[in-house]
């Protein structure tokens, strides 16, 4: 049965421990507050350590529990470290949220191999690689987990110039699916966020967003006629996060104004 003492608990992640790679700037900042202010220890990393040393800071400030490490999520050796860091500095790993990411726009007749296999060994191979080392250690914890890949609505949806971006997020709804299958009777759920158009512009597609015409389509193609604000990720975050969510796996939610519903 359901009461009010009950139900605050569902999104409550005192106790937990939460990675967010990219979270020195962007969406992944945001989520990484909004997982601090529900409880949850928080390792902020990325590649730029002025940016992960302020977060973290900043989280600190707020009263909230965090600490920042360097990361190259390409590199498996990196990704172990960061395991290793977040499971020295504050006992386990709960929640992996898969979030760092870039993206170079082109037409896809002059994509070169350096630009395809950048974005595809960090936008797919290192949300492979974060989330086997998560799960290999949330399987010694034996006490479950959380993996959270953010997709984007470029994994279903064919969008110009984003060959290698569109490809990779279409890898990481099957990656979500197919570790959600493999993982859940050991209680490790895996599942996806699928942002549409943010406030936030990612490094990579800032001049293409200052197109005027660029922004006239987001708006008139977005059903709720706006960008939404990073702030917006909280919510499905912490559901996917905490037990809230505790019967769903494999699922994609997709973030987005109602972009891809019609
Ligand atoms: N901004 C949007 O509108 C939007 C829409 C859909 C999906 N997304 C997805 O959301 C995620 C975050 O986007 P954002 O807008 O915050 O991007 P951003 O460019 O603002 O931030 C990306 C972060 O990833 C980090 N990063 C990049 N390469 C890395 C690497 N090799 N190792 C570790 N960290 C690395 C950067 O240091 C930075 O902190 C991405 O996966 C993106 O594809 C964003």
């Amino acid at each position: 049965m359901a009461d009010k003492s009950s139900v605050s608990k569902l999104f409550d992640l005192s106790n937990k421990v939460a990675i967010v790679t990219g979270s020195g700037r962007g969406l992944g900042e945001t989520m990484a507050h909004g997982l601090a202010a529900a409880g949850a220890s928080v390792m902020i990393c990325a590649q730029t350590q002025a940016n992960v040393e302020r977060v973290a800071a900043e989280i600190s400030k707020n009263g909230g529990n965090a600490a920042w490490t360097i990361v190259d999520i390409r590199n498996r050796a990196n990704c172990q470290r960061l395991i290793d860091e977040t499971v020295a500095k504050f006992g386990r790993v709960d929640v992996m949220v898969n979030n760092a990411g870039i993206d170079i726009i082109g037409p896809a007749e002059d994509v070169t191999d350096e630009a395809w296999d950048q974005v595809i060994s960090i936008n797919l191979k290192g949300y492979f690689l974060c989330s086997q080392i998560a799960a290999r250690q949330m399987f010694a914890q034996r006490s479950g987990g959380s993996i959270i890949n953010i997709s984007s609505i470029c994994s279903v949806i064919g969008v110009r110039g984003l060959t290698s971006y569109s490809a990779a997020k279409g890898g990481v709804n099957q990656l979500t699916r197919v570790m959600a299958v493999e993982w859940a009777e050991r209680g490790i759920r895996v599942n996806a966020i699928a942002p549409g158009y943010f406030e936030n512009v990612m490094q990579g597609a800032t001049d293409e967003h200052a197109r005027s015409e660029k922004q006239k389509h987001v708006i008139a193609f977005t059903p709720m006629a706006r960008r939404g604000r990073p702030e917006e990720l909280i919510g499905p975050v912490l559901f996917l996060a905490s037990n809230a969510s505790s019967y769903v796996t494999g699922e994609v939610l997709f973030v987005d104004g109602g972009y891809t519903a019609q």
